[in-house]
C-alpha cells in the first residue's frame, strides 16, 4: 500500500504469496531473485518494478 502498487488487483493474491514464499526462504532476495520468484505471476497491469520495490521494502521491515 506505501508503495501503491495494486492497480486493478486482479493479480495480487497470487503476487502476494508467492513474494511471502520467497522472503520466507530469502530474507534479502537480489533482483534476479526476486525475477525467478515472481516469474509464475503475470500482471496484465505491467506492476513488476512496482512489485519488485515493495519486496525489496518488505525485506528492510
Ligand atoms: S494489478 Fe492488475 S493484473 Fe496486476
Amino acid at each position: 500500500l506505501d508503495l501503491e502498487v495494486i492497480q486493478c488487483g486482479y493479480c495480487q493474491s497470487g503476487q502476494i504469496m508467492s513474494a511471502s514464499a520467497l522472503l520466507d526462504r530469502n530474507p534479502d532476495p537480489s533482483d534476479r531473485d526476486i525475477d525467478a520468484a515472481m516469474s509464475g505471476n503475470i500482471c496484465r497491469c505491467g506492476t513488476y518494478t512496482r512489485i519488485r520495490a515493495a519486496i525489496k521494502q518488505a525485506a528492510k521491515a
